[in-house]
């Protein structure tokens, strides 16, 4: 009889076999920005998620730092009032995000800013790409997104991070930091699907599209193949680091673009929505967060990821089991 058990008679047995192991340098953490000062505010949809204005960010990401964390993404966060048809507000000069990333690496100059690079945050209409009728215009879409990244580029960003989706957005990009010397790196959104689980995130990064749906430019979550062909294109346009996105859900995926491409450094995004259904779960008292929060985030390093961006990375690291 083979005597399995024996791999888990107590915790330091358990440990001693354990082939998966996660440290603070694999978490990416996520930060919402809005304008002006002393703004920490809660969002309803995202619990224990905030809102930053940068005063309050670089309060907080002394914690961030102290925990260990090296990485963080950016994503900007405005008033209705300020968007429009071209997202203006994503690519001029001193935009919300380039003064927010010049601020951050005055105090911080060793943490690892990463940056997105989408409009729909900006744009009046909340679609990730310029419109032409009703229509995301791809080509006319690339200048914006272009031109957005070396914003963030010149202010000191470490990685632009494109997520509209729009084909050859990795080539507009890399093009522009090449005319202007910049060796800023890039990571792409690579496989990313159109998902049920962003919802959190668009009300807290008010980013909802007016109308419609995001379905013509990200992926059907049917297939599989087009996520090699998606994660291929951007490797062929030269960015830096891939990604999968959603991640709890898109495990298979995952392990399936790094079996095909191990040497490349792959990122894999818990998403809103895939946080929320442990976090409220756990609030109402169906499982035990920790546990779950540690299964969860094993299981995408497990499948593949290099990296995780994930809402839950300053909880995991407090609470290591
Ligand atoms: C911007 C963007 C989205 C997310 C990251 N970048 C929203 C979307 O595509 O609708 C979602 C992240 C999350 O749900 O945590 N395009």
């Amino acid at each position: 009889m083979n005597r399995l058990r024996n791999y888990r008679t107590d915790k330091t047995t358990r440990d001693k076999y354990a082939e998966v192991f996660i440290s603070a340098e694999d978490f990416i953490y996520p930060y919402f920005i809005v304008p002006g000062s002393h703004q920490k505010q809660e969002i309803a949809s995202l619990h224990k998620v905030y809102r930053f204005s940068v005063d309050e960010l670089l309060l907080d990401l002394v914690e961030t730092v102290n925990l260990g964390i090296t990485k963080i993404l950016l994503f900007g966060v405005i008033d209705e009032t300020h968007k429009n048809e071209k997202a203006s507000e994503a690519w001029t000069e001193n935009n919300l995000i380039s003064q927010t990333i010049r601020m951050i690496k005055k105090q911080f100059p060793n943490l690892t800013v990463i940056t997105d690079v989408c409009l729909c945050g900006y744009t009046n209409h909340g679609h990730c790409g310029i419109l032409n009728g009703d229509m995301i215009d791809n080509d006319e879409t690339l200048p914006y997104l272009a031109k957005m990244a070396l914003r963030h580029a010149l202010a000191g960003a470490d990685y632009v991070a494109p997520s509209a989706m729009m084909d050859n957005q990795v080539s507009a990009i890399k093009n522009i930091l090449k005319e202007n010397h910049l060796n800023t790196k890039i990571l792409s959104y690579s496989a990313k699907y159109s998902s049920g689980f962003y919802g959190p995130f668009r009300d807290a990064a008010n980013s909802s599209p007016s109308f419609g749906d995001r379905k013509t430019y990200q992926m059907d979550y049917r297939t599989i193949l087009q996520a090699i062909e998606e994660v291929q294109a951007d490797i062929d346009e030269g960015t830096d680091w891939i990604m999968v996105k959603p991640a709890h859900t898109y495990l298979d995926i995952i392990q399936k673009i790094k079996i095909k491409y191990p040497n490349f450094p792959l990122v894999a995004y818990q998403v809103s929505g895939e946080y929320m259904m442990i976090k409220a779960a756990s609030e109402a008292g169906y499982m035990n967060e920790e546990i779950a929060m540690h299964e969860v985030i094993t299981a995408i390093k497990r499948a593949g990821a290099n990296y995780i961006i994930s809402y839950y990375a300053k909880e995991f690291i407090r609470k290591s089991l």
